[in-house]
């Protein structure tokens, strides 16, 4: 018999049964916690995402019936994103505000079938802009693009209001403009949309792991990256700078985005403002855990837990997550 060591701590005691670890345990992650992101186009088929599979581009029909499968787990927040035809895109993206276009369209249908999904909107013109950038943008004189700041946010503001006035609950800028917070937040009470939230990306990095996300709307930068109005991947004093400026400009809640390699930024986020903080897991994450689970080499439905529960212990008080109707359902 191997003596006994006199251990008058022990740390296990607190992880000896399921019950117990139910009653110490810290984190929890419920589907009211989750964002849907949707991806939506301009015709009757849904068809799946290459670079994102498990994803479709839905048709509005089949948005519908999926905000209806996420429903029946407790899905309750959706954001869309929208593939534009080429033929609409324009230098200055003013489909965008189109009051019949895709996304208007897509906010009705949803809110007259689930009045009670929170619908948010992406502000930005990527989705619209003929090269590809979530502003306007120049050439100067040595043939060096430009992002304009000024133009484009009054750009988004129009945005913002098209998708108020089509029944939106919150809007989220992901721009990465300065002052567009804002700008919005005028626009939108002065056209009485007082009660309308905004959901700020405050702390989005120039990151490749939006790259399977741009491949699924044809949205890539034709020219140039997005690194002068994107952040730098090496920073997070700046991103307080950033919250701190969207939080005084009137932004509701803040995001961090991508999640997963930010986690510190969430924590230090969450650790001084005292607005709920979101977290993006982007598509690149998604694609990872996806395609290690593919051949086996992963259990997807528990790392896709394990990733989110990370995201909501760093800080994040709700999660957009293109796992968030699978999750659901296995949190049910
Ligand atoms: C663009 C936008 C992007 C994402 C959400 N909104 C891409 C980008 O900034 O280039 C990325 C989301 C993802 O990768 O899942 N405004």
């Amino acid at each position: 018999m191997p003596e006994k060591l006199n251990i008058p701590i022990r740390p296990r005691r607190n992880r000896k049964t399921p019950a117990i670890r139910g009653l110490v345990r810290e984190t929890t992650l419920s589907p009211s916690d989750l964002i849907y992101p949707l991806f939506i186009h301009e015709d009757v088929l849904d068809v799946p995402i290459e670079s994102m599979p498990g994803c479709h581009r839905w048709s509005l029909n089949g948005l519908i019936e999926e905000v209806g499968r996420a429903y029946a787990v407790g899905v309750r927040a959706i954001v869309f994103f929208p593939k534009i035809e080429e033929t609409l895109k324009t230098p200055h993206g003013e489909e965008c505000f189109n009051p019949d276009g895709l996304v208007p369209r897509a906010i009705r249908r949803v809110k007259e079938a689930y009045p009670d999904v929170a619908v948010i909107t992406d502000v930005a013109l990527d989705p619209y802009n003929s090269d590809g950038h979530d502003g306007i943008v120049e050439k100067d004189e040595n043939g060096e693009l430009k992002i304009l700041n000024d133009e484009t946010v009054a750009i988004l503001c129009q945005q913002a209001l098209c998708h108020a006035d089509a029944g939106a609950d919150v809007v989220s800028p992901s721009d990465m403009m300065d002052g567009r917070i804002g700008a919005i937040r005028e626009a939108l009470d002065a056209a009485g949309h007082e009660e309308i939230s905004i959901l700020s990306y405050a702390v989005k990095y120039a990151s490749a792991y939006y790259g399977p996300f741009r491949g699924a709307l044809d949205s890539a930068p034709k020219a140039g990256d997005k690194k002068t109005y994107q952040m730098d991947p090496a920073n997070s004093s700046e991103a307080l700078r950033e919250v701190d400026l969207d939080i005084a400009e009137g932004a509701d809640m803040v995001m961090v985005k991508p999640a997963g390699p930010y986690l510190d930024v969430i924590s230090l986020v969450r650790d001084s403002v005292d607005v709920p903080v979101a977290a993006y897991q982007v598509s690149g994450e998604y694609l990872m855990i996806k395609s290690a689970a593919k051949d086996g080499w992963i259990d997807e439905e528990k790392v896709a837990m394990e990733s989110l529960l990370g995201i909501k212990r760093a800080g994040a008080s709700m999660i957009l997550t293109y796992f968030a109707k699978d999750v659901a359902e296995r949190l049910g």
